[in-house]
């Protein structure tokens, strides 16, 4: 097992070097690369508690018996893209991670050329099915389903594909080349499944909806389930969210009393009762910009259409789970403690040549706990709380005031790996840069134009990390705050690592998102960091607006990486608390 273990890690890294910065459906292939093996890992960027070496986006994460079942895409024979099986790995805490055996793989005519992403869903039985898309000797995309062989085997290591697959095949108004993903199936209060496929029809995104009575017919239904012009949908994920109880609400809301955060299992919604008090949140993975959005909305059982609130902008300016490098991402229901998770792919932003010479590429974000706000306008996401047994030695710095133009370093531990969480307090808002309107489509523009060295007036302020002692090179987490009118401002989340790294064919785009908060009435904002040597991952606002990066510093590396606080404001901002953990390194991915 562990001899297996370790090649499958290999395997998967010279796998991901083949494929870098690229989709399934418009895949960019490394012929001369895809047969040489890594020789060596090099680990001087390798991530230690974020979850490898994933490719590309995740297959229905679950839990099941007490265990925590990640599968995710990945070709075991490292040959040309299209071998593509479900590798498998379980936890008992999402921390410490076991790599098993492929639990998906060709096997069959309708899953030869490719077993690729999909969703797991747990039957009333308490039987887990999982739907994944497979590839067809025609190259047609069509949808299957499987079952474990063993019911009594915690770590579902077998996997059986019933005879009657495909179950779903696309129909001739269906492109076939263009038919993926099948989200996790819910029931409704009429006794029928419902799923989602990804698709299009030209430059219309499409989730087509599915019915069955048994899980094994599926029926087409004559409308899709929602739309937009945004080009090819890929990993649709369609769930409900807790709605927060209304402030002194009468008797007939007693249902509702549950705490907003907790999370809604997709199977709750054969009972008619919980699917009226709760509202649906639909995600899809834009093909061809590469990153998600997310309406939140009504489902209406008897049309069976899905209706995004007017709030919600319907297209590529939509709210974003992450405003970063964050893709394919899926959550689950967890029943183990009552939450919702949501998980992404983030990919390398370094070379071929560069993932060549380290032997890996590709990561998991932490997982994430996932709510909708109390107000509804957004949804809000946080690192799962497990993540907090990985800190070690702290740090703590309260009560410090930064004036214009000044910056600290935050000493006393090793940063490179750690989590750092802070609070910035901003008492006059007078000096506020003016906000022009026309940024609003476009943060990451704005934050391209004003990053952490332009000076401002309320702002930039945040963290510098991953930077070498002379801060030459350094990521720029970081706040700023324009004023829109006398009465109401503007915050600015910004992730600025054109800085990050000497290397200079490295991309390094700006990513950023507008932060919706009350800034003259709260007087202060949070967040929180997490650095994994080529990974950060930050959470605004206690979750509103989060961005992860990549970034390959060749000198902020192992204990040459330093961690700092600046304010490039005429403002003074003080530092209420800040608290930063060194982070222990789980088991990831080791032998059984
Ligand atoms: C992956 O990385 C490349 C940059 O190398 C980027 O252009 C691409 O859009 C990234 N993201 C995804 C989801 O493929
Ligand atoms: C099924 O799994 C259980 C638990 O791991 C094991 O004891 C049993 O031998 C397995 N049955 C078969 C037929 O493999
Ligand atoms: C079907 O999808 C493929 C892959 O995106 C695309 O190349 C092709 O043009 C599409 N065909 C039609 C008829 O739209
Ligand atoms: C810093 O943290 C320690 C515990 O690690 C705590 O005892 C102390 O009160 C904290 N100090 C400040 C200033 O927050
Ligand atoms: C200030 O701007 C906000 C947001 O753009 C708007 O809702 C509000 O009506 C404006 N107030 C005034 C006094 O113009």
């Amino acid at each position: 097992m562990a001899a297996a273990a370790r090649t499958a890690l290999v395997l998967v890294a010279l796998l991901q070097m083949t494929a870098v910065a690229v989709v399934r459906a418009s895949h960019v292939v490394y012929p001369e690369l895809q047969s040489l093996e890594a020789k060596q890992v090099d680990g001087t960027l390798r991530t230690g508690y974020h979850f490898q070496p994933p490719k590309h986006w995740i297959n229905g994460p679950m839990y099941y018996k007490g265990l925590y079942h990640l599968f995710y895409q990945y070709n075991p024979k490292g040959a040309v893209w299209g071998n593509i099986v479900w590798a498998h790995s379980v936890s008992t805490d999402l921390i410490d991670w076991t790599a098993l055996e492929p639990g998906i793989y060709p096997s069959k005519t309708f899953d030869v050329k490719g077993c690729w992403s999909g969703s797991a869903t747990v039957l009333p039985s308490g039987v887990p099915a999982i739907m994944y898309t497979g590839i067809d000797p025609d190259e047609r995309q069509v949808q299957n389903v499987a079952y474990p062989v063993n019911l009594s085997d915690p770590y579902l290591r077998e996997w059986y594909k019933p005879d009657y697959n495909p179950i779903i095949d696309p129909d001739s108004g269906i492109n076939a080349s263009a038919f993926r993903d099948p989200t996790t199936a819910w029931y409704g209060p009429d006794g029928h499944w419902r799923l989602l496929v990804g698709s299009k029809v030209g430059m219309k995104g499409l989730a087509v909806l599915y019915r069955s009575r048994d899980f094994r017919n599926w029926v087409k239904a004559h409308h899709p389930f929602h739309s937009a012009q945004t080009g090819m949908w890929e990993c649709p994920d369609f769930f409900p969210v807790a709605v927060a109880a209304e402030e002194g609400g009468s008797s007939g809301q007693n249902r509702r009393r549950h705490h907003y955060r907790r999370g809604v299992d997709t199977a709750a919604l054969r009972d008619a009762a919980v699917a009226e008090e709760v509202k649906y949140v639909l995600k899809v993975s834009l093909d061809l910009t590469r990153y998600e959005y997310y309406t939140v909305g009504r489902y209406d059982h008897a049309t069976d259409r899905y209706v995004p609130d007017a709030a919600f902008q319907d297209n590529d300016f939509g709210l974003r789970y992450d405003y970063g490098d964050f893709y394919a991402s899926k959550s689950f229901y967890d029943p183990a403690k009552s939450r919702r998770i949501v998980w992404g792919w983030a990919n390398e932003s370094d070379t071929v040549p560069d993932d060549r010479q380290k032997g890996w590429a590709g990561i998991q974000a932490i997982p994430r706990k996932l709510w909708l706000s109390p107000d509804g306008k957004q949804l809000v996401q946080w690192p799962v709380e497990e993540v907090e047994t990985l800190r070690g030695k702290h740090v703590n710095v309260s009560d410090k005031v930064i004036k214009n133009g000044n910056y600290f370093e935050v000493t006393g531990f090793k940063p490179v790996q750690s989590d750092v969480e802070l609070a910035f307090a901003i008492k006059d808002l007078s000096k506020a840069e003016k906000f022009d309107p026309s940024w609003r489509t476009d943060a990451q523009a704005l934050c391209k134009k004003l990053g952490s060295d332009v000076k401002g007036g309320v702002g930039p302020f945040g963290l510098w990390v991953l930077a070498s002692g002379d801060l030459k090179e350094r990521t720029a987490v970081f706040f700023r705050v324009f004023k829109s009118n006398d009465s109401s401002h503007v915050v600015l989340m910004c992730n600025d690592p054109t800085r990050s790294s000497y290397e200079s064919k490295i991309y390094r785009p700006t990513f950023a998102g507008f932060v919706d908060v009350d800034i003259a009435k709260n007087k202060q904002i949070a967040l929180r960091t997490l650095i994994d040597h080529s990974v950060v991952e930050s959470f605004g606002a206690r979750g509103k607006t989060c961005i992860l990066t990549r970034v390959y510093p060749r000198k902020a590396i192992g204990d040459d990486a330093h961690l700092f606080v600046f304010n490039n404001g005429d403002s003074d901002v003080k530092i209420t608390n800040l608290d930063a953990w060194e982070m222990k390194t789980p088991k990831m991915n080791t032998q059984q």
